[in-house]
């Protein structure tokens, strides 16, 4: 298995990393336009070999997307993060050209590729590679919800007093400050739902923190966060490569599913060999679901950017 990780900044260079060490692909090229970084990147990483036990191949590469040929999975995580005090919509002017440019190129060169996108604003950017590349809506993943819904495990561990591992959870919607809708009536304990152990200002505490997991960050680090994010998406191409069909809620292009179409947004996915297997329907209530039309409203007003950027 081939994994590309296009951009070798912190995110990238901890995906790379987080793949490593799991070793469970024989290749992974880093590819970065600074000149010399990702090779940089790649070094020090395969540095750590001996001591990590990995085989993985970590080679890194300028700019130069012949040799990212044949990949299976690409990651790309190119653009800018955010500053503090920024939402990842301001992102858009900047990122939305690299990313079109990022998905043509791999395309070029892997026309078998699945896309994993991780620059922001996310679902917009998903969105866009699926107009730029014309990839089936299997083989384009939007990683925002397996972040968002481990901050929402970190948060729920943390009022719960317990460990992460005792705690499921899912968020889904939009990977914004706003959009997310962590999904608290189906979150349990050991299968006991959240609500037995917590009450309704501590559960609306959750939802709040985890829907500003980022913004919280990109406040302490002055940049945005790495190590969850390189996680989270390093998780979703084991997903692949192994073939697991675990169920991540991710940025999908839906068709119809939850009354939507035309639109990548955060729904429960099954992933697998092929990409997205399945987008598995849940029972919203009502206000879920309002707040999921309320966030697929600010998704598709990013998107109407790209159309006056003239991107698609
Ligand atoms: C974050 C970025 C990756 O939420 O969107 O940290």
């Amino acid at each position: 298995m081939k994994i590309t990780v296009v951009g070798a900044g912190a995110v990238g260079a901890s995906c790379a990393e987080y793949i490593a060490i799991k070793d469970f692909a024989s290749e992974v090229v880093l590819i970065d336009i600074k000149e010399g970084f990702a090779e940089g990147k790649a070094m020090d990483l395969m540095q750590t070999a001996s001591l990590n036990g990995f085989d993985t191949k970590i080679t890194g590469v300028t700019n130069d997307y012949s040799k990212t040929a044949d990949s299976d999975v690409a990651v790309i995580t190119s653009g800018i993060p955010r500053k503090p005090g920024m939402t990842r919509e301001e992102l858009i002017s900047t990122n939305a050209g690299i990313v079109k440019s990022v998905s043509e190129n791999l395309i070029k060169h892997s026309p078998n590729v699945i896309l994993i996108v991780v620059s922001n604003p996310m679902d917009t950017m998903t969105y866009l590679a699926h107009k730029a590349t014309g990839l089936s809506k299997q083989r384009i993943i939007g990683m925002g919800g397996a972040l968002d819904s481990a901050r929402f495990k970190y948060r729920l561990a943390e009022a719960l007093e317990c460990p992460a591992s005792d705690v499921d959870g899912m968020v889904i919607g939009g990977h914004s400050d706003t959009g997310m809708i962590p999904l608290t009536r189906l979150a349990t304990r050991n299968s006991v739902p959240v609500s037995k152990f917590l009450s309704q200002d501590k559960l609306d505490y959750v939802k709040e923190e985890t829907k500003v997991g980022g913004a919280t960050l990109t406040k302490l680090l002055g940049t945005s966060a790495w190590y969850a994010p390189g996680a989270a998406v390093s998780a979703m191409v084991q997903a692949i490569a192994c073939d697991t069909k675990k169920m991540f809620p991710c940025s999908c292009l839906l068709e119809g599913e939850y009354g939507m179409s035309d639109i990548s947004i955060g729904a429960p996915a099954i992933i697998g060999r092929n990409g997205i297997e399945k987008v598995v329907e849940i029972e919203l209530d009502d206000a879920e679901k309002a707040n999921m039309s309320e966030s697929a409203e600010a998704v598709r007003k990013m998107n109407n950017v790209l159309g006056e950027m003239n991107l698609i």
